[in-house]
């Protein structure tokens, strides 16, 4: 990290004082830290602290006249010595180089970086950035940034999991922001969850891959010439940009997605279809993709346009989603396979190869079917070590919802199943909202009514939770009691 620049951007959460400790890391490595403070952040740490660890005075202002002047006019002058430079000054305090003050205005501030960094990322700024907010001195360098961001979120287990956030989060990761973090574990709220900032040394890291992935690093200057140590430590970094890559919750996790109708031919031209079209399960791979997951979505035939950043398989009748399905698998496990998809339970046995015949004197055809293979149950029922840690099942039902979701469960395998009644009455089918129960060993969760993208987020954010439970070894018993304190829906007796 020798010489390269990072703006570091605190937020208005508690872990701000762990970010002081992140610029002294940072310059350990060799970095020149320049750092912004929110107004929210200035109540937990003060700007006179960052500026004498930064070794730079910490900005807070956004309008502020004798800053702008500078760079408004010292620009031209700032550029031509930073050229004779090589872009930097050699004058900070324990040999790091400082930029060149003179020509950083508020839009300047971003250009004179290598890298962005947000930490802590509070929900507030991510709202700010997803909407394009300018309305501060971070939340403007942000909108005018032109350089990589990396995000450290960090706030309440509830702010996390809330859907405007998981929207927001999404939003900024398809802007091209990388997210680190956050991590599982006891919150200063004294709640339990995800929601804690990434380990400032895990931070450290993923700026070394950030600044790994735009290039190489300067050359060493002289005196400082130890280029072995350094490039071991970039291989290092280099290796956790594959973790790293997409970020969040799901960092480094697979997950699986069926999703929309399977077609079964009656011939090459008929065939037997159903209703679904497929929303909830795409809802559900850009929820994952959105939380970093490595994401492999299968699917029937749709109108849907396929999510960004997904790996999307297509097939068209219930035999193909298995055997795509089971190859992918075997390639790739998956932590997490969700089997949103509405498979055809039969199929006309034997289509014929031509098309049939309408005659005057004919007959209608009479259709024989065979039973499709149950793509969940054949999942569920793999062997440890092939079987995705999590298997998520979808029952669509038209009466007795839970009662029939609750048997499915047990007779497949499944660890949990999304239950909804997709009566007519109800515009599952095609709609773009849901009302589901979420039936577990331990009882049923009553959902309220929500977007499909509210229930995709909502479930992703329990399967990571769940996921770091799996990691964790924790038990059952530890689960249950975290799950009274903290009800999600309306929770139902155990089965
Ligand atoms: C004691 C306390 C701790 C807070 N911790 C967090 C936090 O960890 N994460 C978060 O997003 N907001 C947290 N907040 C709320 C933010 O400070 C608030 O949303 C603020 O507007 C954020 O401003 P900023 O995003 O401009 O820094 C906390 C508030 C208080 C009073």
């Amino acid at each position: 990290m020798n010489g390269k620049r990072i703006l570091l951007i605190i937020g208005g959460g508690i872990a701000a004082y762990k970010s002081l400790d992140l610029v002294r890391r940072l310059r350990e490595r060799g970095a020149v830290v320049r750092v912004v403070l929110t107004a929210g952040a200035c109540q937990f740490i003060t700007p006179l602290a960052a500026s004498v660890l930064s070794g730079q005075e910490a900005l807070t202002e956004l309008f502020d006249p004798a800053r702008e002047a500078r760079g408004a006019n010292g620009a031209n002058e700032a550029n031509e010595a930073n050229e004779a430079n090589g872009g930097i000054e050699a004058n900070g305090e324990n040999g790091a180089n400082e930029v060149n003050e003179s020509a950083i205005g508020h839009i300047g501030l971003s250009r004179a970086a290598d890298v962005v960094v947000v930490a802590p990322a509070t929900a507030n700024l991510i709202a700010k950035m997803a909407h394009g907010l300018a309305d501060d001195l971070a939340s403007a360098v942000l909108l005018a940034r032109d350089k990589p961001l990396l995000i450290a979120p960090a706030m309440n287990v509830r702010m996390w999991e809330h859907p405007a956030t998981r929207r927001n989060l999404a939003q900024v990761i398809a802007d091209g922001a990388k997210v680190i973090g956050p991590e599982e574990g006891a919150m200063a709220c004294g709640e339990w969850g995800p929601g804690r900032m990434a380990a400032v040394e895990t931070i450290v890291e993923a700026v070394a891959s950030c600044l790994s992935e735009r290039g190489a690093e300067p050359s060493p200057r002289v005196g400082q010439n130890d280029e072995n140590g350094e490039r071991r430590h970039n291989d290092h970094a280099l290796r956790r940009v594959e973790t790293l890559s997409g970020g969040g919750a799901l960092g480094g996790r697979h997950v699986l997605v069926t999703a929309g109708p399977t077609i079964e031919p009656i011939d090459p031209v008929r065939y037997i279809a159903n209703r679904s079209s497929g929303r909830q399960g795409y809802a559900i791979a850009r929820a994952a993709q959105a939380l970093g997951a490595h994401t492999t979505l299968v699917t029937g035939p749709t109108q849907l346009t396929p999510p960004r950043g997904v790996e999307v398989v297509a097939v068209e009748t219930a035999q193909e989603m298995l055997e795509a399905v089971e190859a992918r698998l075997a390639q790739l496990p998956a932590d997490i396979a969700v089997f949103a998809a509405a498979v055809a339970d039969w199929r006309p046995a034997s289509p014929p190869k031509d098309k049939i015949k309408k005659g005057p004197d004919a007959a209608p055809p009479r259709l024989a079917l065979v039973e499709n293979p149950d793509i969940l149950a054949t999942i569920a029922r793999l062997p440890t070590g092939r079987r995705p840690t999590l298997v998520i099942g979808f029952a669509a039902e038209t009466s007795d919802v839970v009662e029939n979701a609750q048997k499915k469960r047990r007779a497949k395998g499944a660890d949990w199943i999304v239950a909804n009644d997709v009566s007519p009455e109800r515009g599952v089918f095609g709609g773009a909202r849901n009302t589901v129960h979420l039936v577990t060993e331990e009882g049923v969760e009553d959902w309220p009514e929500l977007s499909k993208d509210e229930v995709a987020h909502r479930l992703m954010a329990l399967a990571s939770a769940e996921l770091g439970h799996h990691r964790g070894g924790q038990a059952q018993a530890e689960r249950r009691a975290e799950k009274q304190a903290k009800p999600r829906g309306k929770q139902r007796a155990a089965e």
